[in-house]
Formats: C-alpha cells, sequence, structure tokens
C-alpha cells in the first residue's frame, strides 16, 4: 500500500523517474524499450532495440520481472520465451495492426489451402499465429531466413504484405502473401517525401520495409529500425529523411548528434505517422505498472510452448 500512496502523489515526470528508479530496484526489474517509444521512456529504460534485439534480451536477462514498453505482441514474445519472469506492459491495450489483420481461424483456413508450404510468419503477430508458423522472422532478420529456406518448398508468408513483397524482392524466393499492413507504414505521404527531397537534395532516405512499395522504391537504404540506426550513425551523410515512426529520430540524434533528421508526416499532413499503439504508453503508465505489478502478460502453457518452436528456430537460424 506504500507503493500506491508514492502513485497517487507523483504528478511530474520526475517524479514518476524517481519513483521508476526506485521500484525497479526493490523489484528486480528490467525495463525494455522499443524504439517506437515516447523520448521519456526511451531515456529511462534499460535497453531500446529493435523487435530481434528486444526478444534476445527478454530471453537473456537475469531479471526477476521484465517491463515491456512496446506493443501486445512484443511483451507476449518475451513471456513465451522466458517464461519464468513476471512480464508487464504498461497499457495492456497497447496492440498492432498487423497482429490484428491476422486472425486464428482464417489463418488456419489459409494454411489447410496451402499444405505443402512452410509457414513464415512475422514477429508482429499473435502467440496463436507464432503457433501455427515453421519459422518465426523479424524485419531485421527476414530475407536472411528466407534465403535459408529449401529451395524446392513454396512458401506463406504472413502477415505484412509490404514487408513480404520486400523480402521476395530481395531474397528472388516467390512468397504467398497474406493481405496484412502496417496502418502507421501506410500512412507517410507520397508528396510530402517527395518534396523533401526536393528540398534536401543530398539527404538519404531511411525506409522500414513496412512501408508501401511505391515508398521503398524512393529509399537509398531499408532495414529494421536498429539497420536505420546504425545506417544514419555510418552513413558519409550528413541528413536523412525518415520514413518510419518518428520515435526512433529521438535516437538517431542522441547518437548522431552533428546529422539532421527530417520525419515525413502523413497524408494530408496528419500525425498518423505516430503508431496510435505504442504511444499508449506513458511514464506515468510505466510507473503505475511498476508498483501495482500489472498489467501482467498471461499465456497458456500448452499455447506458449507451441509458439516457442518457431521462435527457437529464428534464434538459432539468424546470424
Ligand atoms: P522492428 O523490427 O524494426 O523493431 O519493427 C517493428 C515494428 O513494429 C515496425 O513497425
Ligand atoms: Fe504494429 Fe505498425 Fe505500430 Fe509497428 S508501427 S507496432 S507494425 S501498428
Amino acid at each position: 500500500m506504500v507503493f500506491a500512496a508514492s502513485q497517487g502523489t507523483a504528478t511530474t515526470d520526475a517524479e514518476h523517474r524517481a519513483a521508476i528508479e526506485r521500484l525497479r530496484r526493490e523489484r528486480n526489474a528490467v525495463i525494455l524499450a522499443h524504439y517506437y517509444q515516447e523520448d521519456a521512456i526511451q531515456d529511462i529504460a534499460d535497453f531500446i532495440g529493435d523487435s530481434l534485439e528486444l526478444s534476445r534480451k527478454a530471453a537473456a536477462t537475469d531479471a526477476d520481472v521484465i517491463v515491456f514498453c512496446g506493443v501486445h505482441f512484443m511483451a507476449e514474445t518475451a513471456k513465451i520465451l522466458s517464461p519464468d519472469k513476471t512480464v508487464l506492459i504498461p497499457d495492456l491495450e497497447a496492440g498492432c495492426s498487423l497482429a490484428d489483420a491476422c486472425p486464428p481461424e482464417p489463418f488456419a483456413a489459409f494454411r489447410a489451402a496451402h499444405p505443402d508450404h512452410i509457414v513464415v510468419s512475422y514477429i508482429n503477430c499473435s502467440a496463436a499465429i507464432k503457433a501455427q508458423s515453421d519459422l518465426i522472422c523479424t524485419s531485421s532478420n527476414a530475407v536472411d531466413l528466407v534465403r535459408q529456406l529449401p529451395a524446392d518448398r513454396p512458401v506463406l508468408f504472413a502477415p505484412d504484405q509490404n514487408l513480404g513483397r520486400w523480402v521476395q524482392q530481395q531474397s528472388g524466393r516467390e512468397l504467398t502473401l497474406w493481405p496484412g499492413s502496417c496502418i502507421v507504414h501506410e500512412s507517410f505521404s507520397e508528396q510530402a517525401l517527395l518534396r523533401l527531397k526536393l528540398e534536401h537534395p543530398d539527404a538519404e532516405v531511411l525506409a522500414h520495409p513496412e512501408c508501401l512499395p511505391h515508398l521503398l522504391d524512393l529509399a537509398d537504404f531499408i532495414g529494421s529500425t536498429s539497420k536505420l540506426l546504425h545506417r544514419a550513425e555510418q552513413s558519409s551523410a550528413t541528413s536523412f529523411i525518415v520514413l518510419t515512426e518518428p520515435g526512433i529520430l529521438h535516437q538517431m540524434r542522441l547518437k548522431v548528434p552533428g546529422k539532421t533528421f527530417y520525419e515525413v508526416p502523413g497524408t494530408d499532413g496528419c500525425s498518423c505517422n505516430a503508431c496510435p499503439y505504442m504511444r499508449l504508453n506513458t511514464l506515468e503508465k510505466l510507473h503505475r505498472c511498476l508498483e501495482t505489478m500489472a498489467p501482467v502478460i498471461e499465456l497458456d502453457e500448452d499455447l506458449r510452448q507451441r509458439a516457442l518452436l518457431p521462435i527457437q528456430r529464428m534464434l538459432e537460424l539468424s546470424r
């Protein structure tokens, strides 16, 4: 109850930060954050990474509690990999349009219609989809993993058709695609991108492979969030136009302070380039979840074991 009283009185970011520092020590908790989290969460996290790096961290941690500042499928993956840990997420409603676009029953029918296919699923899906998959991939390793599949077997790829098309192009493998997409990466305005390119002709265009194909065609470099960050560090360019959720710009500006980064707005200038699910997590909710130890990620043990196999295959195959 001491915890409840302290939560009740904390109102400023500084107070939330102080309480989070104290609670994470008391709970032996590790705070993992995706690049799309708000700046204040990235600043207090123990580790920031892309989906692949975060799942590796979740599998390897010796903390008792994992507070996953990201979306539900990411926290669920942490629970699949670390069943003995308590896995918390600041807002249980933090979902993902890709995961929502691929419900288990229609997916089972899709698989049944292609019985000879290897099923590769992007990690942005529910445990129920992972459990029906042969192999999981992330945007960081998808091309490399698909290249390693036996050449004589056809492949199903779900749920992101934009990532799937890009993997198809890069790997030269024909993929049968599930028709899902990310509402954020489909929102970028081509007009605004072309205008930014005209205004900053020397800027490199960095894009996440979930973007629409005609925007990927305008990119100089395509990769996962971590790969985009490394590219910004290593490239000789001094300015960048970034086609992914603008949360990543915080780390880019911190890691490469001498360079300039431009975000691309959504169509009609809307702020739909910010992921509405990722942004449900706040510093205050992070404080509250460490204090109350809720919301907690729970998973049926049989489902967890079936979802674990294709994730383990991914971790073994990805270099
Ligand atoms: P990363 O694989 O780059 O972490 O991307 C995850 C994601 O949700 C992109 O929208
Ligand atoms: Fe899902 Fe898109 Fe948000 Fe990534 S940016 S978590 S794919 S809705």
